[in-house]
């Protein structure tokens, strides 16, 4: 029988019961960086057995946050309120890995950090802590000294994911922050050994994957990637050769240490194209072709993450696109959604007006399950 959602999956040491994964999604509920009960009934929610599921970006550092109501992973305080969510997905036979985050020059902080000094351009606007909308602010670049300090904190993050008993660690390597920063040849002006050549634009990335994987072990992390999308500005002039260039270099180190990680994630830009004006057959092969170029390089567990329906997802694993696929807003407005899919039920709507709002039950516990 062709792979479906619901088979059974060896991620290296997990061992999944089905292909359907929650894609880890910023729900600005946290208070001053702290996760919730809410978080951990919300997470529970949508856990089943065998499941695998990637939290809400959390931040790295006190510099990190680009979002209000974000929860980090850089405090004792922190780490021992995670501990809450993560039993509530292991008591129901979840597996959870925390996703690892530093916006860069999205930051809604005073003194944005970066791969440069440019800002984002003012099209874009953020979410300020008393969520009100701003223009991005004016970045600074790192210099070389300081982006080893926050290799560093990745790093240290990592180490306290573990010790709040998550399974590991997803590197946020996406979306226009700040690893995409210094991947794509847009942003990324500088003239050390984290710019210039692609190789050079990689380094941040890889020298993060290096000290995670030192720490936790490459099994318990994964990666995310978006080289064809352009959100917050993180264009790049060849991201087929970016995605390429960077799966080169995850094939060569899990090579040399002998071990591979749990995943790569890749996002598609159809996640921010979908039903947009001009966007038709042509685009969507054109990305389909990126991906699958992609999937082939990649010498391990390809997740893939961006406008999936039930239909599309089996589609995929059938033709042998994808090994797993992470679901974003049908997650949301759809806790039990493995179960939806497998029976095949219709689908809750989501909300998008409550997204990144505060309440902890108004758009986030209170999605009806199937009865
Ligand atoms: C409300 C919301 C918050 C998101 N936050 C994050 C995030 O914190 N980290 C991340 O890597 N992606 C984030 N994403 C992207 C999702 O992980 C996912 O890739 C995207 O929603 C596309 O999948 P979908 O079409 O199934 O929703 C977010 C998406 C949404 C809708």
């Amino acid at each position: 029988m062709a792979t479906n959602l619901f088979t059974p999956f060896q991620m290296g040491k997990f061992d999944l019961s089905h292909r359907v994964v929650l894609a880890p999604m910023t729900r600005c509920r946290a208070i001053n960086e702290i996760p919730l009960p809410a978080h951990a009934e919300y997470y529970a929610q949508r856990s089943t057995k065998g499941g695998f599921l990637i939290t809400e970006g959390t931040l790295i550092s006190d510099t990190a946050a680009g979002f209000p109501g974000t929860p980090g992973i850089y405090t004792d305080e922190q780490v021992e309120a995670w501990k809450n969510v993560v039993d509530a997905v292991h008591s129901k036979g979840g597996i959870i890995f925390c996703q690892l985050w530093h916006v860069g020059r999205a930051s809604n902080h005073g003194a944005p950090i970066s791969s440069t000094n440019q800002s984002i351009s003012d099209k874009w606007r953020i979410i300020m802590p008393d969520r009100t909308l701003d223009v991005p602010h004016k970045p600074r670049a790192l210099q070389t000294h300081e982006v080893w300090q926050v290799i560093e904190q990745y790093r240290r993050a990592a180490e306290n994911a573990i010790r709040a008993g998550f399974d590991g660690v997803e590197i946020h390597g996406a979306h226009g922050y700040l690893i995409d920063q210094f991947l794509k040849d847009s942003i990324n002006d500088r003239i050390d050994e984290f710019g210039g050549s692609i190789e050079n634009r990689c380094r941040f990335l890889m020298e993060i994957v290096k000290a995670v994987a030192r720490e936790v072990g490459a099994d318990r992390m994964g990666v995310r990637i978006s080289p064809a999308i352009d959100h917050m500005d993180a264009t790049d002039s060849d991201p087929l050769n970016l995605g390429q260039v960077v799966i080169d270099r995850l094939n060569k180190f899990q090579n040399k240490i002998g071990s591979k990680l749990a995943y790569l994630h890749v996002t598609q830009p159809r996640f921010t194209a979908h039903g947009m004006k001009g966007y038709g057959k042509e685009k969507e092969d054109e990305e389909a072709q990126l991906m699958r170029t992609w999937r082939r390089a990649y010498q391990g567990t390809f997740m893939s993450s961006g406008g999936f329906t039930r239909e599309l997802g089996m589609k995929a694993l059938a033709d042998g696109d994808v090994d797993l696929i992470s679901y974003g807003r049908l997650f949301i407005s759809n806790p039990d959604l493995v179960c939806r899919f497998m029976v095949d039920a219709p689908l809750n709507g989501y909300n998008r007006e409550t997204f990144y709002t505060q309440d902890p039950i108004v758009g986030y516990l209170d999605y009806p399950f199937l009865n």
